[in-house]
């Protein structure tokens, strides 16, 4: 059984990010796993190195959609995700430099951030699309901006 699971109540109805945010979880449950067995420290290093890449990529990709939808709530939004940006570069940065890192930290602050953010600050995006209708919970973002498609 995995450590994190996706619950419904995580859901926006927007099935590109529902997708991004269960990657997210699933990177999660490899940080979870990867701390926990005592992995090689490349190994646990390829999976920060990931989960920074593809929060990334998340952050982009929602943020686009926000501009292009002209949300209202963007600006804090945007706010969040820099933060926890700044958060988990310089967790990556410890972890190069063999700076101490609390592990158990570093996964409870994880998870409570990803759980709060996708369902208090996404959520709220997810009902302004709903509220505008399903063409526009249903409209992609360009691939070609955001890079990697999962
Ligand atoms: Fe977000
Ligand atoms: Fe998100």
């Amino acid at each position: 059984m995995p450590f994190m699971e996706w619950d419904l109540s995580y859901e926006l109805g927007i099935h590109e990010f529902d997708e991004h945010h269960k990657h997210l979880i699933y990177l999660i449950n490899l940080t979870h796993d990867a701390i926990k067995s005592g992995v090689e420290r490349d190994e646990l290093g390829s999976v920060i190195d990931e989960l920074v890449d593809y929060s990334t990529y998340h952050f982009a990709a929602e943020e686009q959609w926000m501009m292009v939808h002209r949300y209202p709530g963007m600006s804090d939004h945007v706010g969040e995700h820099a933060r926890f940006t700044n958060w988990i570069v310089k967790i990556q940065e410890d972890f190069y430099t063999r700076k101490i890192w609390a592990a158990q930290e570093v996964l409870t602050f994880l998870i409570t951030w990803l759980t709060d953010h996708i369902l208090i600050t996404d959520a709220k995006y997810g009902r302004f699309a709903s509220k505008y209708g399903p063409a526009l919970s249903g409209t992609p973002v360009d691939k070609n901006v955001c890079g990697v498609n999962f």
